[in-house]
């Protein structure tokens, strides 16, 4: 996946360096090589002027000069050897009477060197160097001239020549070293940008299938293998922010279903009243409503179904406004013992009716506090009515509340059915109902827990529960003090 990048990337790395590299070996040979040719070729021509100043004197008799003479012919080649040069004797005029390179047969055919810069230098006795291509051989030389003296002035001239051809493959030989030094080193380092780039983009091309991984949703891919280095750092915090989108799908498709089931199970707690206000509807409709005696039964129903989904809408009203802050807690100084006692007289018509006795411990000494007077209402009053609708006849139900460490517990228990322990940790769910048949029948909705826990919850503290199925149960809820 990373790997058309990794190699673009390494081959444009790859490019500036062989660049940088090209650019280096341009500017050693210039640099270098021609500063070390020059000075190989001054050293040269320092020799060779030497040499030829020696030459010179070691050619000073008569004997020498003379054309054809085999002490010429000797001396020149001795000079050959000892100066590993091109030796050639010129007499004044300007005759080539010997040359270490030419057979003596030609001799004659050499033309005049008298207007030969060197020579021309020498006979007016300024030694003289000069950098020069050459006539008669067809190579470029180096030459020095030296004037032999004679008895009047100058008697020849002797002129020692090295052909540049051995520097040239000098510069050559030391030319084709650096560039092999050049190229050893480029590959070394071309070597390095591949094995940098690979463990580099390796971590890389990994991250990226990860990251493809988790956008074709499968949340659960993680980088198994941490990179090492620099990149360990990265790996970390990729894997973190995969943990991250993993907890938020899964919360966000857990929200989707509560909103699925909410409006699922609003739609099925509205259509039972609805059918039945229509079904009595349509009854009366039918007839009924000229049956004096029961007209009056079938009218009580529809009411009745229209109160319990007045009811049902008031509370999802109610629960919607605290779910979406709107409905906030509005505080002011409450006497608990008050609002408990408000509560039971509204409740106890209901009680006495099921012949259920409420106990309420004495509640004098417990302190105001702040809170919403309203809500706080509501959440005795809807544990209260709890405990009457599902105590059966002759039960008892206890009320007790005491301040302490700063916080009011407050104690509703009852001798009714109980709740079966798989019911107990979702009782204070919207809509759960641990007996749905016999909730629905007594008018219930399910919403009366929940608006309880959300209302003690927005005040600060916490709601519980405990039962035992057959003996009862006891529902409390703390509050801060303060
Ligand atoms: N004191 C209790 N004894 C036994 N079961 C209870 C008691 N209080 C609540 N429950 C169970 O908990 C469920 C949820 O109670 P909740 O008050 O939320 O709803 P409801 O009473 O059915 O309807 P609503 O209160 O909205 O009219 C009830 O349906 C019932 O099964
Ligand atoms: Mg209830």
């Amino acid at each position: 996946m990373f790997g058309w990048i990794s190699s673009k990337f390494s081959r444009k790395l790859s490019f500036a360096i062989a660049l940088v590299f090209v650019s280096a070996m341009l500017l050693a040979d210039f640099l270098v090589i021609r500063v070390l040719q020059n000075q190989l070729i001054a050293e040269l021509a320092g020799n060779i002027k030497s040499q030829a100043a020696v030459a010179a004197l070691s050619a000073e008799s008569p004997v020498t000069l003379s054309k054809k003479t085999i002490a010429s012919r000797n001396l020149i080649s001795r000079l050959r050897q000892a100066c590993d040069c091109r030796v050639t004797f010129i007499d004044t005029r300007g005759v080539v009477i010997g040359d270490s390179e030419i057979s003596e047969e030609s001799l004659d055919k050499i033309e005049n060197h008298k207007n030969r810069p060197e020579i021309k230098a020498a006979l007016e006795g300024r030694p003289a160097l000069v950098n020069r291509h050459s006539e008669t051989t067809g190579q470029d030389y180096l030459y020095a001239a030296s004037s032999i003296a004679g008895r009047g002035g100058a008697a020849g001239v002797v002129r020692l020549a090295l052909p540049l051809t051995q520097i040239h493959v000098k510069t050559a030989r030391l030319r084709r070293a650096v560039a092999l030094v050049f190229l050893l080193v480029l590959g070394v380092s071309l070597l390095c940008v591949f094995w940098l780039s690979r463990s580099f983009f390796n971590p890389l091309s990994e991250i990226v299938a990860v990251a493809q991984q988790l956008a074709d949703g499968q949340y659960g891919a993680r980088l198994r293998r941490l990179p090492k280095d620099d990149m360990r750092q990265l790996g970390i915090a990729f894997n973190g922010l995969a943990d991250k989108i993993e907890q938020d799908i899964k919360r966000l498709s857990g929200l989707e279903e509560v909103r699925k089931d909410f409006v699922a199970n609003v739609s099925h707690e509205l259509r039972t009243p609805l059918t039945a206000i229509k079904a009595f509807a349509e009854t009366l409709r039918l007839g009924a409503l000229d049956d004096v005696k029961n007209r009056g039964e079938f009218i009580a129903e529809i009411e009745k179904n229209a109160d319990r989904m007045n009811r049902l809408v008031d509370d999802l009203l109610e629960l919607s406004a605290m779910e979406s802050g709107r409905r906030r807690p509005v505080k002011e100084p409450v006497s608990f013992m008050k609002v408990a006692a408000e509560s039971v007289a509204g409740l106890k018509p209901l009680a006495e009716k099921k012949r259920i006795v409420i106990k309420m411990e004495p509640l004098h000494g417990l302190p105001e506090f702040s809170a919403d007077r309203n809500q706080i209402k509501q959440v005795f009053a809807n544990i209260l009515d709890n405990a009457i609708k599902y105590t059966g006849g002759n039960g008892t139900i206890y009320i007790g509340a005491a301040a302490k460490d700063g916080r009011l517990t407050v104690s509703i228990g009852d001798t009714g059915e109980g709740i079966a322990p798989e019911h107990l940790p979702r009782i204070f769910e919207r809509f759960y109902r641990a007996d749905k048949a016999r909730s629905r029948e007594i008018g219930g909705t399910g919403l009366g827990l929940a608006i309880v826990k959300h209302i003690v919850e927005a005040h600060g503290g916490a709601v519980g529960v405990e039962s035992k199925p057959g003996q009862g149960s006891r529902f409390f809820f703390s509050l801060p003090l303060t």
